[in-house]
């Protein structure tokens, strides 16, 4: 959620900061700007609305410059204008900063320090660099300035500084929010994501929160909040550019839906041993089998894998699983059993409301383990065990290989928890061999997908809601099915538990309205297809997505039968293809959803 970049070093700064914010839109798409400077004089400040085309568009000449730092923007405070968009300057024009997080005492610095400054925008951002140059006037030096400002300010931040009489210096600190620094030869660069520096570096030095770090052109200096000097190995990045472009696809959702059935496969090697055998690190398992209750704690379409991944540890590893959304955890925290372990679910490992929960868990002691797509990121680095997705990176906002991936990687848990605790469900269960068949079998549904764009064509046109509905596994897939639907087409979409309808949300269905059944459990099948014959007598339009062990000669998407256990992995997978072709029906943005950003770190 909101995007930084830093270079200083290079000639051609402004070109490599608009690269760098290119590959972080995905964080934030409703303004962005850039500053350079020359540090002779010559300075550059640009912003706009908008994209990051939008912000290129508004550059017409060369900008001359060794040193300056981008943003693009998803707004908090302060609706998306140029006004609002960063980097801000000082009245005098001396500092510019940028910003990612939330400042949450902004009105009360706004009163003590700032009553006699103009403040024009809205955003909490703009109090920060004002407070640095108003402690500038009395500090010996920036750094002591930008200190005392640190201290005062309470929030989430990754902030990059610049001082107009310094312009050899990019001041750098961080609380919360993630902010990494690139080593080059002769010049250095910060950013949000290692992915959007991946061209300049791929050696990363981690920034602790409460730090504050001194990026010159040939040497990086951290600090403690004591002012002791830290030092830190650098780290090599694993990423490939070709993974974070988009080759031939029209969009990365596309792209990342038919890297399901390839990702799976990967799961499966970074999981098994050499006799083929499902192995997972023994301390994440011993602790897994020694808790009394797994408490699962995620967000949106996490949070719906996190239901399906309820199941599989219930029934392969026999241990109880809560499921709680991050963002309600904390305020309504359960009653805990007596051995609980906390298992983080996140895509992106910095979800703000994930982590306070998992700061609250480990203040209290428990142990904790965070399943991510991320290595390095906050929720790995805090949790005291780690399991990688191994999803490559996603960008699409709409999550959708690591949702299957979080799955499959909760399975491999399920079945190596199973197997220690001798649990007689984990013993039948083959995970190896039933994992590549359910790749392939989400293979065969990624090779049809042009039949699924065609019938999405005119079941989904021009409608305002829609429904998805199912029993047990079906359900999950159902709310993450329906999370899909709404977030990039904009069709007010609901996922139902098919047997709670007629207890008050048939109400709502009327002559048309479209209502998706999922149906791939044979325990549930017969109940589910009766509620969606109640629907159609109330004058809906119905779709059926069956496994073919199931299916009758009426049902329009039959899907190929897996072990009942992985079954989202596979009805999943039509309903990503129904939401990605109604919104390019629709003329949408697939992969920018208005309102929207992926990792979203702030509370
Ligand atoms: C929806 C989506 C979000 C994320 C949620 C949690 O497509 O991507 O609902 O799942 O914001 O994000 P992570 O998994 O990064 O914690």
């Amino acid at each position: 959620m909101c995007g930084i970049v830093g270079i200083i070093g290079k000639e051609n700064a402004a070109d490599i900061l608009l690269q760098g914010l290119e590959k972080l839109e995905y964080r934030g798409y409703d303004s962005a700007g850039i500053y350079v400077t020359d540090g002779q004089g010559e300075n550059h400040l640009i912003k706009s609305q908008g994209r990051i085309a939008d912000l290129q568009k508004k550059i017409t000449g060369e900008l001359t410059g060794t040193i300056g730092i981008g943003h693009t923007r998803w707004a908090t405070h302060g609706r998306p204008s140029e006004r609002n968009a960063h980097p801000h300057t000082s009245e005098n024009g001396r500092f510019t900063l940028v910003h990612n997080g939330v400042i949450e005492n902004f009105e009360e610095i706004k009163q003590e320090f700032l009553q006699n400054n103009s403040l024009g925008g809205e955003t909490d951002t703009e109090i920060v660099v004002h407070l640095i140059a108003h402690f500038s006037k009395t500090a010996e030096n920036t750094k002591t300035a930008f200190k005392q400002a640190l201290k005062v300010i309470k929030g989430s931040y990754a902030f990059a500084l610049i001082d107009n009489q310094e312009p050899e210096i990019i001041y750098v600190a961080k609380n919360k929010s993630p902010l990494l620094i690139g080593l080059g030869e002769g010049f250095n660069v910060i950013c949000s994501d290692a992915m959007a520096m991946l061209q300049e570096t791929n050696h990363f030095v981690e920034i602790a929160d409460g730090e504050l770090v001194i990026v010159e052109k040939e040497n990086i200096q951290i600090e403690d909040q004591k002012g002791n000097l830290i030092f830190r190995e650098s780290y090599e990045a694993q990423l490939d550019l070709n993974d974070i472009e988009k080759g031939t696809y029209p969009y990365y959702m596309s792209k990342e839906i038919d890297e399901q059935p390839s990702v799976m496969r990967r799961i499966l090697e970074q999981y098994t041993d050499e006799q083929d055998q499902i192995h997972v690190e023994a301390s994440v398992v011993a602790e897994a089998a020694e808790c009394d209750r797994i408490y699962i704690i995620a967000c949106g379409t996490s949070y719906h894998a996190g239901w399906a991944g309820k199941r599989l540890l219930e029934d392969l590893a026999g241990t109880p699983v809560e499921v709680h959304l991050s963002s309600e955890f904390s305020y309504n925290m359960p009653l805990l059993s007596e051995k609980p372990l906390f298992l983080f679910l996140s895509q992106s490992g910095e979800t703000a409301d994930s982590r306070q929960v998992l700061v609250k868990v480990n203040a209290l002691g428990y142990p904790s383990l965070t399943l991510t797509n991320v290595p390095g990121s906050t929720l790995s680095r805090e949790a005291k065990h780690t399991l990688l997705l191994h999803a490559g990176p996603e960008i699409a906002v709409a999550s959708t290989k690591a949702y299957t991936a979080q799955i499959a990687v909760l399975a491999v848990l399920a079945a190596a928890v199973g197997a220690k605790k001798q649990n007689p469900a984990a013993s039948v269960f083959d995970l190896t061999a039933e994992l590549s068949l359910t790749a392939a079998a989400m293979e065969t549904i990624v090779d049809e997908k042009m039949m699924i764009s065609q019938l999405v064509e005119s079941f989904l046109s021009d409608t305002r809601n829609a429904f998805y509905i199912g029993r047990g596994m079906d359900y999950f897939v159902s709310m993450e099915a329906a999370l899909k639907l709404k977030e990039i087409s904009y069709i007010q979409a609901e996922g139902f538990a098919a047997g709670e309808l007629k207890h008050g949300t048939i109400a709502l269905i009327e002559e048309g309205t479209p209502v998706i059944g999922i149906i791939t459990e044979e325990a549930t099948a017969a109940h589910t297809r009766g509620n969606l014959k109640e629907v159609e007598s109330r004058g809906a339009k119905t779709l059926r997505i069956v496994s073919e062990s199931l299916a009758g000669k009426q049902d329009q998407l039959i899907i190929p039968t897996v072990h009942p256990l992985l079954t989202p992995l596979v009805s999943v997978v039509p309903t990503q293809l129904i939401a990605y072709f109604a919104t390019l029906h629709r003329g949408y943005d697939v992969d920018k959803p208005r309102n929207l950003a992926k990792s979203v770190t702030v509370e």
